[in-house]
């Protein structure tokens, strides 16, 4: 058998989005691309900004320097120090300073070295249903077992659910929000809620439970005001961050895990995080995009261009018969599938030629997620053809 056993299983298991993938692909093939719509990828569609390709060109001029060289595994001192000050100066950290920030290679690298640095063998990690399908490998990958989390009719937090799953194992728990696949942005009350728990709960175990908030989709929000982070209320815990999606950066692979000042033993934390940088085989975030992002701090690519697409899925969802929750941030939306089989949901739709994925995928199933970081040709096509898939209602 040519492929390790633990990695032929988690294939299986992450099947939903391999078959989606190859259905695509057959679809396409037989009536070419323009003839299917596919709500699949959750890939950020608009170009980076203007000021990104800038500092593109003011960085191939930069030959003898060596900016290229290696440099300290968690990133360009003058880099971390810019990212510390901003997350001080918009009181996110209080007191961070460049020896709490570990640059990433996207937030899923973050992740990844986060979990390395802080997981025994069999250490529990709570995860929030439905889940970013990714999280369960990533824990799996270091060892750690996840341990699933169901949230409530709104997607919001069920704090007596997390209560019930803490024991002397628990080792962490991740909170994504704004949410892939929900779109739900956690009130601040909840987090607080949960902080309050996790304290509780730290002192009854007599460890750290840290708390990871995975945040790629912070300024895809469309809310008026946004919660702190939860990293800010729970003393052990980092932040997972990435400009994947706030520059439209996801195959420049750049991010960083800032730890909160006040987690216990910082330094052991950050040293740990350095070196699983380097043993994960990263050995550095790519260094042209440490130097690009940090000059960008204060720019976004246009949320109003995703604001307008989630407001014109909604409406053409609602006004087809589907029943969806209003997203308050990222590019997706989670509507119920008529029938609640989202899997036979989602093979009808197939048969309109749209593409989406069945929240079983994310660990929910009687809905379905809709990417809508797509085009113009999708949206409009894919709407009507979704509204056809809800008139012939056989799913
Ligand atoms: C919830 C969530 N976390 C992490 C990631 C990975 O992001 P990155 O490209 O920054 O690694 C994604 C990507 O889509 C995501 O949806």
């Amino acid at each position: 058998m040519p492929v390790a056993s633990t990695i032929k299983e988690a294939m299986t298991r992450s099947s939903w989005i391999r078959r989606m993938f190859e259905k695509g692909a057959e679809l396409k093939r037989i009536h070419g691309a323009a003839g299917v719509f596919d709500f699949t990828l959750g890939n950020p569609f608009p170009e980076p900004p203007p000021a990104f390709f800038d500092g593109l060109e003011e960085l191939a001029a930069r030959r003898h320097d060596g900016v290229h060289r290696y440099m300290p595994n968690a990133g360009f001192p003058e880099v971390r120090a810019r990212i510390a000050h901003k997350l001080d100066q918009d009181g996110v950290f209080p007191g961070i300073g460049e020896r709490h920030i570990v640059m990433s290679v996207g937030a899923a690298g973050g992740m990844n070295v986060t979990l390395k640095t802080i997981l025994n063998p069999g250490d529990e990690v709570i995860v929030f249903v439905p889940y970013f399908a990714e999280y369960l490998f990533y824990i799996t990958n270091h060892g750690g077992v996840p341990v699933l989390a169901e949230t409530d009719g709104s997607f919001d937090i069920d704090l007596d659910k997390v209560a019930a799953l803490i024991n002397p194992k628990t080792r962490a728990i991740v909170v994504n929000s704004p949410n892939n696949p929900t779109g739900r942005i956690y009130p601040e009350a909840s987090l607080r809620g949960l902080a309050a728990l996790l304290a509780a709960c730290e002192k009854r175990v007599g460890h750290p439970i840290y708390l990871i908030a995975d945040e790629p989709y912070r300024e895809v929000a469309f809310i008026p005001k946004l919660p702190p982070t939860p990293a800010a209320l729970h003393p052990n815990s980092f932040l997972c961050y990435s400009w994947s999606k706030s520059l439209s950066l996801p195959g420049d692979r750049i991010g960083y895990v800032a730890v909160n000042p006040q987690i216990d033993d910082a330094p052991s934390i950050v040293d740990g995080l350095t070196f699983t940088t380097r043993t994960l085989g990263f050995v550095n975030a790519p260094a042209v995009m440490q130097l690009i992002v940090t000059k960008l701090l204060d720019v976004t690519v246009d949320m109003g261009w995703y604001r307008s697409r989630r407001d014109r899925v909604l409406a053409g969802l609602r006004q087809a018969g589907y029943d969806v929750m209003t997203p308050e941030g990222t590019f997706y939306v989670f509507p119920r599938a008529p029938g609640q089989d989202d899997v036979a949901f989602v093979n009808h739709a197939l048969s309109e030629r749209v593409l989406v994925v069945p929240g079983s995928g994310f660990g929910r199933s009687g809905y379905f997620r809709i990417s809508y970081s797509v085009d113009d040709r999708t949206i409009d096509g894919g709407l009507e053809a979704l509204a056809r898939v809800r008139r012939s209602g056989s799913a």
